[in-house]
């Protein structure tokens, strides 16, 4: 059985804060960031929206783009490492919300590549005829433990969310390969600390990252079957553009055939790929029949690629 994304939806808050607010936070300037990031504006969510706020929004615009009804969802995974409270889930509080009333639902921790490990896990319920449709959605509010005294993570991050309605797909179409990947040994590089901050050993993960985000999308692509060359477009997690563009300069394909949301929007964690895949589908950036990659790295530390023709 083919299995694959039938729909994909997003949300990111109104509130806007460029490199120029950041400037009046802490002792950083536009240049530097841009330059060291790619980054020029995020999203920051106001007080009176949570995580699953934004993954309830995401969810439902997935599902109308799907043509799916909440009520025949059959699973519910929120990647997230920013729940509104540890328990009850993301997943169950928005199971509510969209009335998916037969909808199993658990959050999955797996940081910035949780998404992944989300349509992973979804395709394997769905190839062995346990479940239909699941929705996966990656949902984060960093604003809440980013430390805003801190410049060397402070600039990084913006809040928001993305979904997709994962389920049978045609011959032909749908995930044909991934990879999935932890090494926890380097949990020190990017963690949450006793005040409930996001730390980073931004030098280390930089090095991870370049590396690995370059080796799982040419794993994912030769998997399949393919050469690198007939990518049709690259979605990586958006942390950081020189991070992003060792992945795409590895696959040698051309910039416009890579999401760069992260100009608009920062890291989003979890949230970033499936922000970015909505986005890409909703202005025709990726096409019927497109090869399509998607590949994160995050906490953990983690990682996840996945080739997929749309
Ligand atoms: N503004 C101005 N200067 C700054 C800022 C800032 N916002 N932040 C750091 N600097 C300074 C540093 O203090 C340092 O100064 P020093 O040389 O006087 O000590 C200098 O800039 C250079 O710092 P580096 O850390 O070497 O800068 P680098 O080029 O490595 O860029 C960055 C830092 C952007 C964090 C990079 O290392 C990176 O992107 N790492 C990966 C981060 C990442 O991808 N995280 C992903 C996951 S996050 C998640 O999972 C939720």
């Amino acid at each position: 059985m083919n299995v694959g994304l039938l729909g994909t939806g997003h949300y990111v808050p109104t509130n806007v804060v460029t490199n120029k607010d950041m400037e009046k936070i802490v002792d950083t300037n536009d240049e530097w960031i841009r330059t060291r990031t790619g980054i020029e504006e995020r999203r920051i969510a106001s007080d009176d929206i949570n995580t699953s706020d934004m993954a309830f929004f995401a969810a439902q615009e997935a599902l109308k783009e799907s043509n799916v009804k909440a009520e025949d969802i059959d699973l519910i995974l929120v990647a997230t490492v920013t729940p509104d409270t540890p328990f009850p889930s993301v997943s169950c509080m928005i199971q509510d919300r969209l009335g998916a009333r037969k909808a199993a639902a658990m959050d999955i921790s797996a940081a910035c590549s949780g998404f992944m490990y989300g349509v992973v896990t979804a395709k394997q319920f769905i190839e062995t005829n346990a479940y239909k449709n699941i929705l996966v959605v990656g949902a984060e509010k960093l604003s809440k433990i980013t430390d805003w005294s801190d410049r060397n993570t402070c600039v990084l991050f913006g809040d928001g969310a993305g979904a997709a309605v994962v389920g049978p797909v045609s011959e032909g179409k749908g995930i044909l390969s991934f990879e999935l990947g932890a090494d926890g040994s380097g949990g020190k590089e990017l963690y949450q600390n006793d005040e409930d901050h996001l730390m980073m050993n931004g030098r280390e993960v930089f090095k991870f990252a370049v590396r690995q985000m370059p080796d799982s999308s040419v794993n994912v692509v030769e998997q399949a079957g393919y050469n690198k060359e007939d990518v049709d477009y690259l979605v990586p997690h958006q942390a950081n553009i020189r991070i992003m563009e060792a992945a795409r300069e590895k696959l040698g394909i051309s910039e416009e055939k890579m999401a760069t949301s992260i100009k608009r929007y920062g890291n989003n964690s979890s949230a970033s790929i499936p922000i970015a895949l909505s986005e890409g589908v909703k202005s025709g950036k990726i096409k019927d029949d497109d090869l399509v990659v998607l590949v994160g790295f995050g906490g953990g530390l983690t990682w996840g690629a996945i080739a997929l023709r749309w």
